[in-house]
């Protein structure tokens, strides 16, 4: 009997079944055959109540050597089932841990982004996006720019080199190209934000980068008035800026809106006392913002006898270093872990 259980368990340590197609089936038939009710084993100790006294702790301990053997053949056979199902063709082990990497966080101008997205949706403006490549007429032209007029040296432009035969091309200086692009593609009623990248030839320093971001809103119908205007940009500086925000209009001048305004809001620093943040004043200015020109509506193909519009733009990078006092805009794009993980929170 001795000799027998050996021969099981050099079997046994021989197994293997890396041939076969299905794995699994194999190591259950494997298990029924040595640990199964009527497996080898089973018989065996059946076998051993049979044995005489003086042989019976030799045999038991043969026997329980065996059915240990079986018991990790079993558990090698299913590790390897395992593994080699979650290995991939080219042996690539699925189960091995992957590099850690830290959970990131929103950029701090997507962050106000959305916010400014949100408080327009609030009241009925859908976003619009368009093309950073744009042509003349889409940049200056069709808003109202003559040629040659002082009003394009406002922005000093980008120009994507010219090839043969084909018309000249920009980045776009800002997101009021996409006002074109709307109009001529939409009847009014129009009420759009536009929020984008635009790219002007400047030094970067502290205050100025040649990319920043800007949000164009645009609202054309029929009867739109100033008042119009007003009362949107009043509920959009106490939705960003708080409730106790107070605004007011300077006359200011952009070819294409007449009559042009910007925008100040009380200093949310000081409150309007002064500081040193709004200089003293007691105001920051925020945005441009005006009359669609009817030159501009009749150039998309808008009849300005029966529509009008107002139309306002922001930086987006401005909107932020007002939120949240950052003071240097080169801190956007350079992505300091420092800088960006200060807004964690605000997600
Ligand atoms: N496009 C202007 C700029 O980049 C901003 C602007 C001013 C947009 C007045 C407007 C507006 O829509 O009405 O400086």
């Amino acid at each position: 009997m001795l000799k027998k259980i050996d021969d099981f368990i050099r079997d046994i340590q021989l197994a293997s079944i890396e041939k076969s197609e299905d794995k699994a089936a194999e190591v259950e038939k494997f298990r029924v055959k040595y640990l199964g009710k009527k497996g080898v084993i089973n018989d065996l100790f059946e076998q051993f109540k049979t044995v005489p006294n003086d042989q019976k702790k030799e045999i038991g301990q043969a026997l329980n050597r065996l059915k240990n053997a079986a018991m990790d053949k079993i558990e090698e056979f299913k590790n390897n089932v395992i593994q080699t199902s979650e290995q991939t063709e080219s042996g690539m082990d699925l189960t091995m841990p992957t590099d850690y990497s830290e959970l990131g966080s929103r950029h701090v101008l997507s962050v106000v982004l959305n916010e400014i997205t949100e408080i327009f949706s609030r009241i009925g403006f859908t976003v619009a996006e368009s093309v950073e490549i744009e042509d003349d007429w889409h940049l200056f032209s069709a808003l109202n720019f003559p040629p040659d007029h002082p009003a394009r040296d406002m922005q000093d432009t980008f120009f994507v080199e010219k090839e043969e035969g084909r018309q000249e091309v920009a980045l776009r200086t800002h997101t009021s190209s996409v006002q074109v692009r709307v109009m001529e593609n939409n009847k009014p009623p129009i009420r759009i934000i536009a929020p984008g990248r635009v790219f002007r030839n400047e030094a970067i320093s502290a205050r100025a980068h040649c990319i920043f971001h800007q949000v164009e809103g645009l609202y054309v119908d029929k009867k739109v008035t100033f008042a119009d205007l007003k009362q949107t940009l009043l509920y959009f500086a106490k939705e960003m800026f708080g409730e106790q925000t107070k605004i007011r209009l300077r006359p200011s001048y952009f070819p294409f809106t007449e009559p042009s305004a910007e925008m100040d809001i009380s200093c949310n620093i000081c409150g309007g006392k002064g500081c040193n943040i709004c200089k003293g004043t007691g105001w920051l200015e925020i945005l441009g913002c005006g009359m669609v020109d009817p030159n501009v509506l009749e150039a998309c193909g808008i009849d300005s006898k029966e529509y009008s519009g107002f139309a306002l733009g922001m930086g987006v990078e401005r909107m932020a270093m007002l939120k949240y006092q950052i003071r240097d805009l080169r801190l956007y794009f350079e992505n300091d872990l420092r800088f960006l993980r200060q807004f964690e929170a605000v997600i």
